[in-house]
């Protein structure tokens, strides 16, 4: 087990003890229960790393998680605790083409992102125009527009008692903020932007049949969500078990297209691209800021050079 996975692990553990007694999400008390004992049990297994750096980092995380603990939590840490970690990477540009593509097929007839442009998307993902044009822009607007779609508020309320929400954002709008304590934990447990990423990783793979739904679907991330399950053909049907009145879990009943792995892969692909639209300038404000790191700390050598020159002569 390497220290990345011992402090996810205990992270974890850690903070699905906290929310066990805040615990407002669908999942109960026992499955909490049950999810602590096992994160335990993988955070006991493990021996501290050997080399000094590791050790050092690896108690600081804890530490860090430990002292957020002790801290008051504005939003319910219970949700937190039982998303499944999704750690975008924007350097994986073949990832964000798969997302992208799978968007513009899946999701974009519903979800707009009107605040990014499909030239944008083309230059910063490495797609030639002219095959962004013909395979991913169904609608023969121009390459330059911006991507929206042509469905009217009103008419999707209708149907889905909702209107679909522009998704340009939606992995950061769906962070959980407010306290000192929940950005302690996010950073020690791996999630990015208060779990923004892994909110809708989680959600996009915890459909499952409730006859009860118009649709014939609910989701366990989202009570009561007015999508329908258009990841049916690829997942499959998922079924909520529940063993006595609490202690659920999804489980898949009908295999779609995708293997499990493939599947999970997939909407990994789906959020990854869904962050770049979040910041699209955010690998550039990286790259940018060790620059500018850089010149400060060279001007520092030269203003200190500098200032140690004009004091030279003033004797006290
Ligand atoms: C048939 C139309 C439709 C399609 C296609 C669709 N969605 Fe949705 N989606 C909706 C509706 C409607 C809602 C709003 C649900 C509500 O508020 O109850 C929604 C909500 C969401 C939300 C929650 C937004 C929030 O923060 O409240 C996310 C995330 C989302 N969809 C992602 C996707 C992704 C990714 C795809 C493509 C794989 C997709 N959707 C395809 C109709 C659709």
């Amino acid at each position: 087990m390497t220290p990345r996975v011992y402090i996810r692990e205990c992270a974890r553990a850690a903070c699905a003890l906290f929310g066990l007694s805040r615990a407002r999400s669908r999942w109960s008390a026992a499955v909490l229960r049950a999810y602590i004992r096992e994160r335990a049990r993988a955070c006991a297994s493990f021996s501290l790393p050997s080399t000094p750096a590791r050790r050092s980092a690896a108690i600081v995380r804890t530490l860090l998680l430990a002292f957020s603990l002790t801290l008051p939590l504005a939003a319910s840490p219970s949700e937190v605790a039982v998303l499944d970690l999704m750690v975008p990477d924007l350097r994986d540009l073949p990832s964000l083409q798969r997302g992208a593509k799978l968007f513009l097929n899946y999701c974009h007839g519903c979800h707009t992102l009107k605040y990014q442009r499909f030239e944008r998307t083309a230059d910063d993902l490495g797609i030639p125009h002219e095959l962004f044009k013909q395979n991913l822009i169904f609608t023969g607007v121009k390459i330059g527009s911006l991507m929206d779609n042509s469905m009217d508020d009103q008419t999707s309320k209708n149907w889905f008692g909702a209107p679909p929400p522009d998704l340009t954002m939606v992995t950061r709008a769906r962070r959980k903020e407010g306290s000192v304590g929940l950005f302690f934990q996010n950073l020690a447990s791996g999630h990015h932007e208060g779990g923004g990423p892994s909110w809708v990783y989680t959600f996009l793979r915890s459909f499952y049949v409730d006859e009860a739904r118009p649709f014939g679907v609910n989701n366990v991330v989202f009570p009561d969500v007015g999508m329908p399950n258009v990841l049916e053909a690829l997942q499959g049907m998922q079924r909520l078990e529940c063993q006595g009145r609490h202690a659920c879990k999804l489980v898949l009943d009908d295999a779609g297209a995708l293997t499990v792995e493939e599947f999970d892969q997939a909407m990994y692909d789906i959020v990854n691209f869904l962050w770049y639209t979040s910041e699209p300038s955010r690998l550039d404000r990286y790259r940018i800021g060790v620059y500018v790191l850089l010149f400060i700390v060279i001007l520092g050598v030269f203003t200190y050079l500098l200032n140690r020159e004009f004091w030279k002569d003033v004797h006290e």
